[in-house]
């Protein structure tokens, strides 16, 4: 783990605006990075028969959804609030999860996250609506398929042919424990893993507090357990920017509101 930083805020402001992404070298303890590839092949085959009984397998081989709803070091992963600074910075104040899954990566394994896309459907440009963030646990090389990434495209709306896009995107190549930040409307696609090792990595994505999450992280964990929670973690689980579900739950003080005035 590194004790001093490796880029000042105007440094990570500047490639974030230029570039579009940015890698945080080795910034995860190993320890911790060993327990999240041993939770992921677990939680992969607790959701393998889902994806398998309700028809969506085919083009879902490799990835783990939602790991934070089993718990384990996902949990701890997420509560070390890694780079929160820089995070508030770029979302300019709060911020939530909007989802948090995983991908093994295995040879010939070709999902949505193959083509070239980007994971947010509306182009916003300025205005910053989700983070993504790629947590590498195998070391990523071009043999097993890094990440490609297309610097700038998050300053156009047109999509770039394929042909532009590979010839042009740079590849994520970086050691496990490393943390990829990516403008969400920049251009990229998964690599095609080429060796026998799997290339495990888990894929977040962070909003703003007002995006509707992809999972209900609060009500999976039960609210009275999130209330007791560190201010910081219940702040990106979500828990200050929750819709009530009755009156009693909508008339409540300032300090109990489910959805808090500092949430935009
Ligand atoms: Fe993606």
């Amino acid at each position: 783990m590194k004790l001093t930083k490796e880029y000042s805020i105007e440094e990570y402001k500047k490639l974030m605006h230029e570039k579009g992404w940015i890698i945080f070298h080795e910034v995860v303890d190993p320890a911790l990075i060993e327990r999240l590839k041993n939770d992921l092949e677990a939680s992969y085959k607790i959701r393998r028969p889902i994806q398998e009984n309700n028809g969506v397998d085919t083009n879902t081989a490799g990835t783990a959804h939602h790991l934070l709803a089993d718990g384990k070091s996902f949990f701890k992963f997420l509560s070390n609030l890694y780079l929160d600074e820089e995070i508030k910075e770029y979302f300019e104040g709060n911020y939530i999860l909007n989802t948090f899954g995983g991908n093994l990566n295995l040879r010939g394994q070709h999902t949505y996250a193959s083509n070239v896309h980007r994971d947010v459907r509306t182009y916003t440009s300025d205005i910053k609506l989700l983070l993504n963030i790629l947590v590498v646990l195998d070391d990523f090389t071009p043999e097993n398929g890094a990440t490609y990434l297309l610097s700038g495209s998050h300053l156009k709306k047109e999509k770039p042919t394929e042909d532009y896009f590979f010839n042009h995107s740079e590849r994520v190549v970086a050691k496990r424990g490393s943390i990829v930040f990516w403008d969400a409307n920049l251009w990229h696609a998964a690599g095609e893993n080429q060796t026998n090792g799997s290339r495990r990595a888990l894929s977040l994505i962070y909003s703003r507090p007002f995006m509707k999450q992809q999972f209900d992280y609060c009500r999976h964990l039960g609210y009275e357990n999130v209330e007791k929670m560190p201010s910081g973690v219940k702040q990106v689980l979500g828990f200050n920017s929750r819709t009530p579900t009755s009156l009693n739950e909508w008339y409540q003080p300032l300090d109990k509101r489910f959805y808090k005035n500092d949430q935009g």
